[in-house]
């Protein structure tokens, strides 16, 4: 395997708007960003992945673009970003913007334009289609619920969305649209930009009849990810898009794929594939409800350890996948993959040692590394997201009642992992002088950076060891090439597997259930502990005992 300059780093996502507030208006900035460069250096970070920051209404967070060569001016200027990218680039740091390529905002000039003539040069940037009947031209629902198709007023046309009406899908039959999307995504490149991580990429190949599916809901609409399974050719695209782009910079580019076709893998992440890796949704997919986040089930630990098993069992011949705990759409790994009694520091690190060393690229989502949690709202209004409102209005729908459609709500809100990040026990965590744009979760009192940093037995001085580890001279190579195989498969709470490069063994033995548990070895080992989350550790010949949460990284001499 050609080696890359990407494959041995850790990486990093900001959301913004949440991270830190130099200005006092509620809102994070650039600025803010730059002045916690050496704190994200100091905790083992290479590369940092930026949730967008473009010009935008903010209908979806920044997820819709009205200017693509824009700086929000909420997030500061275009001087700002520069000044990040040489601040990054002196202490050997990356940037990576998100790059949302599959939609637009409607308040683009673009889609202006297209609105003014659908039949025109910019009608065709998107797709607009004539209604049937005085219905949308198919029955698709929309990701965030409702037709995902919306009418312009006083014509017979409608224009798809597959995310709120507020973000059009842009047309990636036209030449002229692709072009100018490859000329953007160059001038971030040449401006310095070490990649992109890529929206919702898999929903760029559109079936242009659009046929109706059988409906799958009470509403009489199908999911609109029926038609994307439906196509095949995404694959074309997406060579393209990399041969015109990513791949005469040496890009760095991370992939938001759900749902990826079988036998797929090696053409979106092999050695010469569509991108450098893709994130691994496998765990988090286990929890999404069939028609909703109201009947969406708790996350079994077996299943959860089989889908990353799985994952890294498939791609290890294959390439490098990313791998998370949570992300900006996600509840807090803390709430949804620990039982009750793991909800402490113990279980934090051990939750984050597992993930960190298994095979792949690691991303960390800000205050993951302080064990950050769901935040608790008092009613809808204090939720901000618009697919939030949408899931509760879904669950009423259903027939919760409010109380359970809020806890609904609590459970799997991605406002739970925007709430501002937990910098210091005074007023707003110290996120802000000002009124936060969403609440502050309110343990930041016991949970913040500035108390973690002085706690040498904190999860955030465990997460700076845990990387350093990972990058260390001497386990480098291993955690990063080294093979991935499963162990104690056999035993129901354990999260095992051994790391194995050509010179050395590393295993890591992770005790997830309320009880301790005994671990047999065939013969006798004799390990070096390299990381252990508790104080103690229980060794004996061929044996291991693991306390409740414990988690122990051993070299196998
Ligand atoms: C991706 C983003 C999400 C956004 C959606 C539409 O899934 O991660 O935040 O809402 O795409 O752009
Ligand atoms: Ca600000």
């Amino acid at each position: 395997m050609t080696k890359k300059w990407w494959h041995d780093k850790v990486a990093y996502q900001i959301y913004p708007k949440s991270f830190y507030d130099t200005n006092g208006d509620g809102i994070g900035d650039l600025k803010g960003v730059i002045s916690k460069l050496d704190y994200l250096k100091e905790l083992g970070i290479d590369i940092i992945w930026l949730s967008p920051i473009y010009q935008s209404p903010f209908v979806d967070q920044g997820y819709d673009i009205s200017d693509y060569y824009k700086i929000s001016k909420s997030f500061g200027t275009m001087e700002d970003f520069d000044t990040l990218l040489a601040e990054a680039k002196k202490r050997n740091m990356y940037i990576v913007m998100d790059l949302v390529i599959n939609h637009c905002s409607d308040k683009h000039e673009w889609f202006q334009k297209a609105l003014q003539e659908p039949e025109g040069k910019y009608g065709d940037y998107f797709y607009f289609r004539k209604g049937k009947n005085g219905n949308p031209p198919s029955n698709y629902r929309s990701y965030f619920g409702g037709s995902a198709w919306e009418k312009v007023p006083g014509s017979d046309y409608y224009y798809l969305h597959m995310f709120a009406k507020e973000q059009p899908d842009l047309n990636w039959n036209n030449p002229q649209m692709l072009n100018e999307l490859y000329a953007m995504i160059n001038w971030w490149l040449e401006k310095g930009v070490a990649g992109f991580r890529i929206d919702a990429i898999i929903n760029i190949k559109k079936d242009p009849d659009f046929k109706s599916f059988e409906p799958d809901g009470p509403d009489g609409l199908t999911s609109i990810w029926r038609m994307v399974e439906s196509v095949e050719g995404v694959g074309e695209l997406l060579e393209d898009l990399k041969k015109n782009t990513f791949e005469k910079y040496q890009a760095f580019t991370v992939a938001e794929v759900f749902n990826m076709k079988k036998d797929e893998l090696i053409e979106f992440v092999g050695e010469n594939g569509h991108f450098s890796t893709m994130f691994d949704f496998s765990a988090h997919s286990l929890s999404f409800g069939e028609h909703g986040w109201y009947d969406s089930q708790p996350i079994q630990f077996k299943d959860f350890r089989n889908a990353l098993f799985h994952s890294q069992l498939e791609c290890q011949e294959v390439g490098f996948l990313a791998n998370i705990i949570e992300n900006h759409d996600e509840p807090r790994g803390v709430n949804r993959y620990l039982p009750d009694y793991a909800r402490n520091d113990a279980g934090i690190k051990m939750l984050g040692t597992i993930s960190v060393l298994l095979r792949g690229i690691p991303f960390l989502y800000q205050g993951q590394e302080i064990g950050m949690q769901n935040c608790p709202m008092n009613s809808i209004e204090e939720y901000d997201d618009i697919s939030t409102r949408g899931e509760y209005k879904i669950a009423l729908e259903a027939g919760l009642s409010e109380e359970e459609a809020l806890k609904v709500c609590y459970l799997n809100s991605r406002d739970n992992a925007r709430t501002p990040m937990q910098w210091t026990d005074s007023e707003n965590a110290g996120f802000t002088t000002g009124i936060p744009w969403l609440k502050v979760n309110p343990n930041y009192k016991s949970i913040n950076v500035e108390n973690q940093l002085k706690d040498e037995n904190s999860v955030l001085s465990y997460y700076k060891k845990l990387l350093a580890l990972r990058k260390s001279e001497n386990y480098k190579e291993v955690f990063t090439y080294g093979t991935f195989t499963p162990l104690f498969e056999n035993m129901e709470n354990i999260f095992a597997y051994e790391r194995n490069s050509n010179d050395k063994s590393v295993i890591i033995l992770a005790n997830f259930g309320s009880k301790e548990a005994i671990l047999h070895f065939e013969k006798t080992v004799n390990l070096s502990i390299l990381l252990n989350n508790l104080e103690k550790a229980f060794i004996k010949e061929d044996e291991i005992t693991l306390l409740p949460c414990q988690v122990i990284v051993a070299q196998c001499n």
